[in-house]
């Protein structure tokens, strides 16, 4: 059995390692060679993820339906797209960069004071996964959770600086799950169910969502590690704001690697796990990953719109004929993200090892 309550070994964050100023990095971030980046399987074939103006969908004008249309295409198709428009003020997206990137400058020893810990993850932390001697991801993270009300701590869990850390992440994120609303009906409706479907199954007010923000700090040698190991996300849909400046997100298609290039002031969304279950396998939770970079730090902040924790899951009813027969057991969410908290990335293999067919 796995013990969740401790880490197997220390944790070092990667930013300390980086600060200094090391050549080589440490034997336990060096992937085997099959894992590497390499140059070949991130070819860029031209192809680019979709962008979807959602100013019809929030006007309702007659733009709108195309809006939705090309949504539900890249959530099939992609499992990803970038929305600009979508509705979170420009200079609220600009502080939540600006508060992260403040703390993340803070000295080491006050972060220390929030280190988290695997049985609920939330804190200052530097790996998934409590596998003793894994290979590890060049990359820290503060994780934590906004809803539902009932765990969420500030004197415990969130940094008290800078000041205004904490009401810049409260305000953002009440904004980005007011947009995650709206795509939930928009990919309700694109399964002909009704609008407030997928909201009712995720718990209805029960609905969780969390922040993860990841700090990549420079990498003296990118090609032997990666920022974070391919994973699909556990919840229900992720809004990641990337950084405007450094490339570094790359998404499976046709079994390549794409490495993403954010639009600026957008956001990139994708489907996860949970919804690709309920809607058994028609929008896809699809792979993904970040590379390390030798020239420049990277930001980015993920928010997680999840169902409540012990709802269980299946695929909808409504959507199965005995020509389609369901993909995936009902499950719990909790159960579902014990996987990732245990290995850590890997890939889509607890997805695989759920398909019924
Ligand atoms: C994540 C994630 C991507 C990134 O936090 O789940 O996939 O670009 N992040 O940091
Ligand atoms: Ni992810």
């Amino acid at each position: 059995m796995d013990d969740l309550r401790q880490w197997p070994e220390p944790v070092v964050p990667v930013q300390s390692l980086s600060d200094g100023g090391l050549t080589s990095i440490p034997e336990k971030y060096v992937k085997p060679p099959s894992d590497r980046p390499s140059l070949e399987a991130t070819l860029d074939r031209g192809l680019t993820m979709p962008v979807v103006d959602l100013r019809g969908i929030y006007d309702g004008s007659v733009d709108s339906r195309a809006a939705m249309v090309a949504i539900w295409d890249a959530c099939k198709e992609w499992g990803f797209f970038q929305v600009i428009n979508h509705g979170v003020r420009p200079d609220l997206v600009e502080e939540m960069k600006g508060v992260w990137r403040e703390f993340f400058r803070r000295p080491l020893d006050e972060k220390q004071r929030y280190a988290n810990s695997p049985a609920t993850y939330e804190g200052y932390g530097s790996r998934v996964g409590v596998e003793k001697g894994a290979v590890l991801d060049w990359g820290d993270y503060y994780f934590l959770h906004l809803l539902p009300l009932s765990i969420k701590s500030h004197d415990r869990h969130w940094p008290a600086r800078p000041s205004t850390l904490r009401c810049v992440t409260e305000e953002y994120g009440g904004e980005v799950f007011k947009l995650c609303g709206v795509l939930l009906r928009v990919l309700s409706m694109g399964l002909g169910l009704d609008e407030e479907y997928l909201r009712r199954a995720f718990g209805g007010d029960g609905t969780a969502s969390c922040v993860r923000v990841n700090l990549y700090p420079k990498c003296p040698q990118p090609e032997l590690t990666l920022g974070l190991s391919p994973h699909s996300d556990p919840g229900g849909l992720t809004v990641l704001l990337a950084d405007d400046h450094v490339e570094g997100l790359q998404v499976r298609k046709d079994g390549a690697w794409l490495t993403v290039r954010p639009v600026p002031g957008a956001f990139i969304v994708n489907v996860a796990d949970q919804i690709e279950v309920i809607s058994n396998g028609i929008y896809k939770s699809v792979d993904h990953r970040v590379i390390a970079n030798s020239k420049d730090e990277r930001l980015s902040i993920a928010f997680f719109y999840n169902p409540e924790g012990d709802v269980a899951i299946g695929p909808a009813p409504e959507l199965l004929t005995p020509q389609l027969p369901p993909l995936y057991p009902c499950i719990t969410f909790n159960e579902h993200r014990m996987y990732v908290r245990k290995r850590g990335p890997s890939g889509k293999s607890q997805m695989k090892s759920l398909k019924l067919y």
